[in-house]
């Protein structure tokens, strides 16, 4: 995601500092007087959540806290995963998932599951070893109908295949090289969804997908990718209800209102709810204070935000990550001047940024 380094024009510096004289004078409402996030959405009807991991609401009460005020859903950050769930051929293990069901449940929030199938879930050895010898269908048929149906009618939606395009693989219809593709044939997708729907007929199920906001060559194939898989999926009817659009995001990486327009139409007119899946905004690359990163990565949030909400009927909208103090950034993006990245709506002490502001004007439907 991070190729290199990108310079900002005048006016966006410019304009975060005049911003930011306006903010500290007081002009803008404060945002610490705001409802929350969660009462913005539960009042407008674009749900506001965030990813989390079980340990950190076990072991950071105040992360706790932020999230069952700020959020009306979360996002398993890893324990739906084939890695974290089934360590061995017959082992299932959901402790984790359920700690994490059982806080939404006690705060009245949603869960959406997050992932059935995805390429980076094939970590451990006893997997790596089926998918590359001819798997019986009843490996990921199995697997699905297990975990589908101790959830059934508990989630709020699932991400049941994640991240199956990528142009630059240079497969037929610009499938990703994934274990999946190997083992089963580029019918795995359309059969994931026909598993998860057989186990659970309640849940509305997504397609997911990742880095399609940007002006590149591989984003305008990859989005071309996208749109044909979920016509493939359409024309064989196959029980498809949503798509995720993940919205990792990079201050300075070259952006076009009009093209990404044109894609979320596209998606709209597949009659498709839309969810903002995994919202945060890198400013690994950017230089500046802490304040002039916060209202550049603001400003950039809001344009993109803009854009997705003024053409697709989006329902829920979701970062991944709530605090800075818990980004998964951190394992893998470092700034030059070796300063902490700030893609989050809180900062490391849960105080809300302009990033927060910009999700609340969202939400609540102000421009
Ligand atoms: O919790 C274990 C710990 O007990 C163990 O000692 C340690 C050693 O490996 O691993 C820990 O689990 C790690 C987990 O994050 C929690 O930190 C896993 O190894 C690590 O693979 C996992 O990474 C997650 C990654 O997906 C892969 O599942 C990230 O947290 C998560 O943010 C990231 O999320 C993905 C979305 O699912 C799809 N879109 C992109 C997004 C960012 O990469």
């Amino acid at each position: 995601m991070h190729r290199s380094r990108f310079s900002l024009s005048r006016r966006q510096l410019m304009a975060s500092a005049g911003a930011l004289a306006l903010s500290g004078a007081g002009w803008l409402p404060d945002m610490n007087d705001r409802a929350s996030l969660r009462e913005l959405g539960e009042k407008s009807g674009l749900l506001y959540g965030a990813a989390v991991q079980s340990r950190t609401l076990r072991e950071a009460p105040r992360m706790a806290q932020a999230v069952a005020r700020e959020c009306s859903l979360l996002t398993p950050e890893f324990e739906l995963k084939w890695n974290t769930l089934r360590p061995e051929p017959d082992v299932f293990n959901f402790s984790r998932a359920d700690q994490l069901l059982r806080f939404a449940e006690r705060h009245n929030m949603r869960m959406r599951g997050h992932v059935l199938v995805w390429y980076k879930s094939v970590r451990d050895k006893w997997l790596i070893e089926a998918l590359n010898n001819n798997p019986p269908e009843s490996l990921l048929a199995d697997h699905i109908r297990t975990v589908a149906e101790h959830y059934k009618g508990k989630l709020y939606a699932w991400d049941v295949v994640n991240e199956a395009i990528k142009a630059k693989d240079g497969l037929p219809d610009r499938m990703r090289a994934s274990p999946w593709l190997t083992a089963y044939g580029p019918g795995y997708v359309q059969r994931a969804f026909e598993y998860a729907y057989a186990a659970d007929p309640i849940t509305p199920l997504f397609y997911n997908e990742t880095n399609l906001e940007y002006d590149d060559e591989e984003t305008r194939l990859r989005r071309q990718g996208v749109l044909n898989l979920l016509d493939k999926l359409k024309r064989n009817n196959t029980p498809l209800h949503g798509f995720g659009l993940q919205m990792h995001l990079q201050v300075g990486r070259p952006y076009s209102p009009k093209s990404l327009a044109s894609f979320i139409a596209e998606i709209a007119k597949r009659n498709l709810e839309v969810h903002i899946t995994e919202l945060d905004v890198s400013d690994v690359d950017i230089p500046g204070d802490r304040d002039t990163r916060d209202r550049l990565v603001a400003d950039h949030a809001r344009e993109v935000l803009e854009t997705v909400m003024a053409h697709a009927p989006v329902t829920t909208l979701s970062t991944w990550g709530l605090s800075d103090a818990y980004t998964w950034m951190e394992d893998r993006y470092f700034r030059a001047d070796g300063a902490r990245l700030r893609p989050l709506p809180l900062d490391r002490d849960y105080n809300r940024k302009p990033l927060w502001s910009v999700l609340a004007d969202t939400i609540e439907g102000r421009k």
